[in-house]
């Protein structure tokens, strides 16, 4: 398995003739074609979680395949207004909806929301009388196994995203006569490979999801199973089947009884797009290992610090050279920045260039860009083939005051 395709190498190579710097490139292209069989299908509501990549000709692309749009914040919902989608089309989760932040949502026209707290209840009626409006809503379920029970999450982590069941049962819906109560949202997994676990935790999920609508007197019309769906970050892993992940979701559709099943997709549906090119800096040996010091780390792709997984990386020139360990550092004065342990031509050198692929979610955004003050990476899209600056390199003047 391959993470960079002979088009995008060959746009890359014209582009480090011209440039320098550490740069970001989205095949839209490949984006397009990887999204028409997500939305081609009435299983489930897609929607893109706009934390993955919120830049402007991702959205589009999002857009043209059918997909609707989770927003987060203020900024990533004035983002998706500003492509010309409709707010009707968004859905705003989110642990921080603060008053004035929901009141800027009824403003622009948001009506779909997925409560995470008795006050935001509480405030999202208070808002929607304000505005004389009627929204609709989703409770966020945060699921714990008793101690000894066969436990579908592998442990009862504590986070700030929904209430337990416990908590729900304090609402009292006709309290809150803006709101429509249609459906409950549960997403406490991250980046799964396997169909079958996806299938096995969804499935165990349901009776306490049925039980609480139950007890809160409303009709479970909508269940949203958040994100998670996983993608390969090495080459030993097999991305998952969109298929059989259909047929699961199917199952899951049916058991729960729910009109709709939606999902808000982040990493799957972006993030296989996306390559970082990060220009070596110079590789040397210490204690005996190969360390190579590249322009751009953790200031540019932070997630490997953050979850300890590489992204997968390649060398752009094509070598004939026996691979060698190479552990990459960024230029940042932390041990932090680390891009992993890999596997590289032994005759790599100072002109060259590493690529780090699968970097088309969580990257850009995600990161750290201004410790050290080195340049912002620039960001480039292949599309119809062609390939488009969307973003220059800047330098740190650019933020500095
Ligand atoms: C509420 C919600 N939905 C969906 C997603 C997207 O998750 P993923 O990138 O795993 O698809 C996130 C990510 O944090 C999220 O917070």
């Amino acid at each position: 398995m391959s993470f960079l395709s002979t088009s995008v190498r060959g746009h890359i190579n014209a582009l480090v003739q011209t440039q320098d710097h550490p740069f970001f490139i989205y095949d839209l292209d490949q984006l397009a074609a990887h999204l028409a069989p997500l939305t081609a299908q009435n299983v489930v509501k897609l929607w893109y979680a706009v934390k993955a990549n919120p830049l402007s000709s991702v959205i589009q692309t999002l857009d043209k395949a059918g997909f609707n749009f989770d927003v987060a914040s203020a900024g990533e919902l004035n983002q998706v207004l500003k492509q010309g989608i409709a707010a009707e089309r968004v859905l705003n989760t989110g642990p921080a909806k603060s008053k004035k932040q929901i009141n800027h949502f009824l403003e622009a026209g948001v009506r779909t929301f997925v409560a995470e707290s008795l006050n935001q209840v509480a405030w999202l009626n208070q808002a929607a009388q304000n505005h004389q409006v009627q929204l609709r809503i989703l409770l966020r379920v945060q699921l714990r196994w008793p101690e000894g029970e066969k436990n579908p999450l592998g442990g009862n982590s504590l986070t700030p995203f929904g209430l337990g069941t416990q908590q729900w049962q304090h609402l009292n819906i006709a309290d809150y006569p803006q709101l429509n109560f249609v459906g409950l949202h549960i997403f406490q997994w991250g980046n799964m490979l396997s169909t079958d676990k996806l299938a096995q935790l969804w499935s165990q999920m349901i009776a306490p999801l049925q039980a609480l609508a139950d007890q809160l007197g409303f009709a479970l019309e909508i269940l949203d199973l958040g994100g998670g769906l996983g993608i390969p970050y090495t080459t030993a892993q097999d991305p998952l089947n969109w298929p059989q992940l259909l047929d699961a979701l199917s199952n899951i559709k049916f058991e729960s009884g729910v009109n709709e099943l939606w999902m808000e997709l982040g990493r799957y549906a972006v993030g296989e797009c996306g390559h970082y090119v990060n220009p070596v800096v110079e590789q040397k040996e210490n204690f005996g290992y190969h360390q190579l010091i590249t322009a751009g780390g953790i200031n540019h792709i932070l997630r490997p610090a953050v979850t300890n997984q590489a992204f997968p990386a390649q060398l752009l020139r094509q070598s004939n050279a026996p691979a060698r360990e190479f552990l990459i550092h960024g230029p940042l004065c932390t041990a932090l920045d680390s891009l992993g342990t890999h596997q590289l031509p032994a005759d790599l050198n100072e002109n060259d260039h590493v690529i780090f692929s699968q970097v088309g979610a969580y990257g850009f955004t995600e990161s750290m860009p201004y410790f050290l003050c080195h340049e912002l990476a620039a960001e480039y899209v292949i599309e119809n083939n062609q390939v488009r600056c969307v973003r220059s390199c800047e330098t740190a003047d650019y933020y500095l005051r």
